[in-house]
């Protein structure tokens, strides 16, 4: 773990990240952000579609240490992510950053 001289202002503060999961134990993007912002000491609500992988990515934040918490949702559906939101809000009191990681791969 890092320590406080190493938070880059970011102890303390809340973070959303969409698409939080990955397959499996890999890393994608938004499980990499998810561990580097907890890492920093920022707390991260892991949202993904798919709860279990969401889950995942906490499990290996709370082995390290750091403070998040997993929620199922559809970043398609507008009412899943107002939820999203107010979990954050609820369990934490404030929302400082939002890391949308879902998307398609393509180009043009
Ligand atoms: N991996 C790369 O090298 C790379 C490079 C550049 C850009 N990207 C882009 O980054 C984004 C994420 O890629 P990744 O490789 O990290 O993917 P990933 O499959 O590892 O993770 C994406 C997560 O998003 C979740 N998800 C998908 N649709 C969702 C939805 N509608 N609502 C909530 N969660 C949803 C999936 O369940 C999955 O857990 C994509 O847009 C991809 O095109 C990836």
């Amino acid at each position: 773990m890092q320590g406080p001289e190493d938070d880059a202002g970011l102890a303390g503060k809340v973070a959303l990240i969409s698409g939080g999961g990955a397959a499996g134990d890999g890393i994608g993007n938004g499980r990499a952000a998810a561990i580097l912002l907890a890492r920093a000491g920022a707390k991260v609500l892991v949202a993904d579609r798919d709860l279990k992988l969401a889950e995942r990515t906490v499990e290996m934040i709370t082995a390290e240490g750091g403070t998040a918490a997993a929620h199922g949702g559809d970043v398609t559906s507008e009412a899943d992510c107002k939820t999203l939101v107010e979990a954050t809000l609820d369990r934490w009191g404030r929302l400082d950053f939002l890391d949308n990681n879902v998307g398609i791969g393509s180009r043009g």
